[in-house]
């Protein structure tokens, strides 16, 4: 049976989008026959992510009913498939959101897990994303406003009857003024699935069209990213260790060419 799990928050900015592409290469690369959905129409950043922007046919033009789903699904890394929101305002006004349920439903053959990326905020096109899923991961920044935002987008997922796994924690940093995981697990009265650092490196990587998960498989980001994916398997994961060498030692290699 296909699993539909939604990535949401709440507010925007927090990083649904780049856990979602990163967390969609990882269960493929554990062979997980896995579709990425970007449900966020009026941003549609996912397939700039993955480097994919500028395809014709979008989930725009399917849920305009101009075309179908199969014609809206492109390969990307490691075999994931993606269904890009497209970026057309044209598109906007004839978007109906009420057929993104029916659609989902044809696209769940052959395919082990399908990832919502959700629209920030609780407007009916967030409340479709939610409505559509079976699971729902949520994503926070350590910070008071935005777990606020994350509370209320938990308690209508409840209302709405869809099983939330927890909540993964992006951009942590060591600083005692962000909220501690035991005070998010209080909270939001979920378990925290992950934390994944706060690194520069993630929007490099995403201003290039290339995750950090394939970009950089020492980062500590994507241990991260690969064991939440390990973690939804039931499956092991054994962390790429960092190089040892200290940053003064890579420079000098750096410059000497010796990289
Ligand atoms: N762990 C991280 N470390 C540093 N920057 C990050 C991290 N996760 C996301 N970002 C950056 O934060 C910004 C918002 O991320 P995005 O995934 O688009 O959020 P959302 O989809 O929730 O609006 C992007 O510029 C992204 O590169
Ligand atoms: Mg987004």
């Amino acid at each position: 049976m296909t699993r539909v799990i939604t990535i949401a928050s709440g507010k925007g900015g927090v990083g649904k989008t780049t856990i979602t592409a990163n967390l969609g290469v990882a269960l493929s690369h554990f062979g997980e026959r896995t579709i990425v959905l970007d449900a966020d129409i009026a941003m549609a950043n996912l397939e700039l992510i993955l480097g994919m922007e500028g395809k014709s046919v979008t989930l725009h033009e399917v849920l305009s009913g101009e075309a179908s789903i199969e014609d809206a699904i492109y390969e990307g890394p490691n075999g994931l498939r993606v269904v890009p929101a497209g970026i057309s305002l044209e598109g906007l006004r004839n978007v109906k959101l009420e057929r993104l349920e029916e659609t989902l439903s044809h696209l769940i053959e052959d395919t082990d897990i399908l990832l919502i990326d959700s629209p920030p905020g609780l407007e009916k096109d967030a409340l479709a994303a939610l409505a559509a899923s079976d699971e729902l991961i949520l994503v926070t920044t350590p910070e008071v406003p935005t777990i606020s935002d994350v509370l209320k987008t938990k308690i209508i997922a409840s209302k709405l009857g869809v099983n939330i796994i927890g909540v993964v924690i992006n951009r942590e940093q060591h600083d005692k003024t962000f909220l501690t995981v035991d005070e998010i697990e209080t909270i939001l009265e979920i378990p925290v699935i992950s934390i994944i650092p706060d690194d520069p490196e993630v929007s490099r990587a995403s201003a290039f069209g290339e995750p950090i998960v394939i970009q950089n498989p020492k980062s500590p980001v994507t241990n991260a990213i690969m064991k939440l994916a390990a973690d939804l398997l039931g499956e092991d994961y054994i962390p790429i260790e960092p190089d040892k060498k200290g940053v003064i030692s890579q420079l000098i290699d750096g410059l000497m060419g010796r990289r």
